[in-house]
C-alpha cells in the first residue's frame, strides 16, 4: 500500500484494510486516523501540476485511483484575487460553489465513491447537514452504487431538491444532524455499506485537502499568511491544513498559513474545545444557527481540527447569525459571489479580524468559500423587497 493510517491520539500506525475507519483503542472521536504517505520517496515536482486540472492530478497524494467519469471535473475551482477587499491588498477567494454539486463536499464524495468501487461495495451511505449528502447523491447517481442518505428533515430546499432528483434513498429524519449521524453509523456499519461520513472515514479528508493544493498551485506557490474557512465537524479545516503541510513537507512551499476556523456564534463546539487547550477533549453543545451546513453540536473531527489549527498558529473565531447574513450581501456586492451562509461566514470572520486590526494591510489572505448561495434561498426570503413597480413609474423614473 502506498499509504498507512496513523491515530491522531495514540499515534499507532495501522495498515489500511476494508471497513477499518478509526483506531479501535481510542474510539470514534479520539481515534480518527491520518493518512500518511512515504513523502521521502514520492518524487513530486511543481511541474507535475497545472492550474486548470481537476483534483485527480494530485493522485500520488490520494489514497485511491480514479474510476469514474466525474473525476477530472471535480476541483479546479476558481481562485480569484481581489486587491482592495476591506482595505487588504491581496485577498484570494477560493470559490468551491462552482463544483459539480455546488459545494466543497464533492472533493470528499468522489473519493468515497472511488473507494466503494475499488472495494466492490454495492451500497454507500452518509449522514450530512446537507452538502455531503447532495454531493454523494449526485455523483453516485450514474454509478451502480445504491445510495442511502441520512439528513435532518429541515435541510434547505435547494439541497433537498438536489437529493430528490438524484434518485438516492432519502431518510430525512425528525432530528438534528448529530442524531442523523449516529443513526447512519448504527445501520450502515451493520449492513456493511461503504461509509461516507467525513469525520470518521479518513480518506475523505484526503479529497478535501486538494482545495489547499489548488490554492497553492493557482497562487504560484507564493506565501499566504492567513487562510479562513468555516467549521462544522472540523474536517474541511483539518484538510486545508494537511494540504499545506504536505506541500511544505515536499518542499514545494516554505510556509503554512495561519488557519482561521470560523464557526457560528450559536454552535461553536470546536472553538470551545480549542480554547480549553491541549490535550483536547470534545466540548459538545446544543444550539442553532442559520448556517445549516455547520450546525454541528458534536463535531466528529474536533481533535484533528484543534491539533492542526494549533500547529498552524491559527485559531477559531465566531460570527453571529446577523453578521452571517450581512456577510452574504457584502460578499455578493463586492465580489459577485453568492455564498450560502456557511460559505459567507468565512468572509464575516475575515471582516471581524480586519475590524479588530488583527490583519495587516499587507498580509496575504485566502478565503475559502465552500458552498453556493442558491442552495439555501429561504434564508434570505425576508430580506428581499416584495411587491412590484408600475410600468409607467419605471418610465417616469428614467425620463
Ligand atoms: C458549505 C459548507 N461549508 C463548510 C462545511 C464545514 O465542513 P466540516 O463539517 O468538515 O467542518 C460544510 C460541511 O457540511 C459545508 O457544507
Ligand atoms: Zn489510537
Amino acid at each position: 500500500m502506498k499509504y498507512k493510517l496513523k491515530c491522531i491520539t495514540c499515534e499507532k500506525i495501522y495498515e489500511p484494510k476494508e471497513d477499518f475507519y478509526f483506531c479501535p483503542e481510542c474510539g470514534e472521536r479520539f481515534g480518527t486516523l491520518e493518512v500518511i504517505y512515504d513523502y521521502d520517496n514520492l518524487n513530486i515536482k511543481k511541474e507535475d501540476f497545472s492550474k486548470e486540472k481537476g483534483m485527480f492530478q494530485f493522485e500520488k497524494l490520494l489514497p485511491v485511483s480514479s474510476h469514474t467519469r466525474f473525476d477530472e471535473y471535480i476541483g479546479a475551482t476558481p481562485l480569484i484575487e481581489f486587491n482592495d477587499l476591506l482595505g487588504i491588498n491581496k485577498v484570494l477567494i477560493k470559490y468551491d460553489g462552482t463544483n459539480f454539486s455546488a459545494s466543497y463536499k464533492d472533493r470528499a464524495s468522489i473519493i468515497a465513491i472511488n473507494k466503494a468501487i475499488e472495494e466492490k461495495k454495492d451500497t454507500i451511505f452518509c449522514a450530512s447537514t446537507g452538502n455531503a449528502a447532495t454531493s454523494l447523491a449526485m455523483l453516485s447517481a450514474s454509478t451502480n452504487l445504491k445510495t442511502y442518505i441520512f439528513v435532518p428533515n429541515t435541510i434547505p430546499i435547494g439541497k433537498r431538491l438536489q437529493l430528490e432528483v438524484s434518485g438516492a434513498t432519502i431518510l430525512a429524519i425528525e432530528g438534528n444532524y448529530d442524531q442523523a449521524f449516529d443513526l447512519s453509523m448504527e445501520i450502515g456499519l451493520k449492513k456493511g455499506w461503504y461509509l461516507r461520513n467525513s469525520a470518521i472515514n479518513p480518506y475523505l479528508l484526503e479529497g478535501k485537502k486538494t482545495g489547499a493544493f489548488e490554492v497553492i498551485v493557482q497562487n504560484n506557490y507564493e506565501d499566504i499568511d492567513y487562510l479562513f474557512v468555516s467549521v462544522g465537524d472540523g474536517t474541511v479545516v483539518s484538510a486545508l491544513y494537511k494540504g499545506f503541510y504536505e506541500f511544505k513537507k515536499l518542499k514545494l512551499i516554505s510556509k503554512i498559513p495561519k488557519i482561521i476556523g470560523v464557526q457560528s456564534e450559536g454552535l461553536d463546539a470546536v472553538k470551545r474545545t480549542f480554547e480549553q487547550g491541549a490535550p483536547y477533549a470534545p466540548v459538545d453543545i446544543e444550539g442553532t444557527t442559520i448556517a445549516d451546513s455547520i450546525a454541528v453540536g458534536m463535531p466528529r473531527d474536533v481533535i484533528k481540527a484543534c491539533k492542526y489549527v494549533e500547529a498552524s498558529n491559527g485559531k477559531f473565531i465566531t460570527v453571529s447569525d446577523i453578521k452571517i447574513k450581512e456577510a452574504i450581501f457584502e460578499l455578493g456586492k463586492s465580489t459577485g459571489i453568492f455564498a450560502e451562509p456557511a460559505g459567507a461566514i468565512t468572509y464575516g470572520g475575515f471582516k471581524k479580524m480586519v475590524e479588530l486590526n488583527e490583519i495587516n494591510k499587507n498580509d496575504k489572505v485566502c478565503l475559502v468559500i465552500t458552498g453556493n448561495g442558491l442552495k439555501d434561498p429561504d434564508v434570505l426570503k425576508n430580506d428581499i423587497e416584495n411587491g412590484f413597480i408600475e410600468i409607467d413609474e419605471v418610465r417616469r423614473r428614467f425620463k
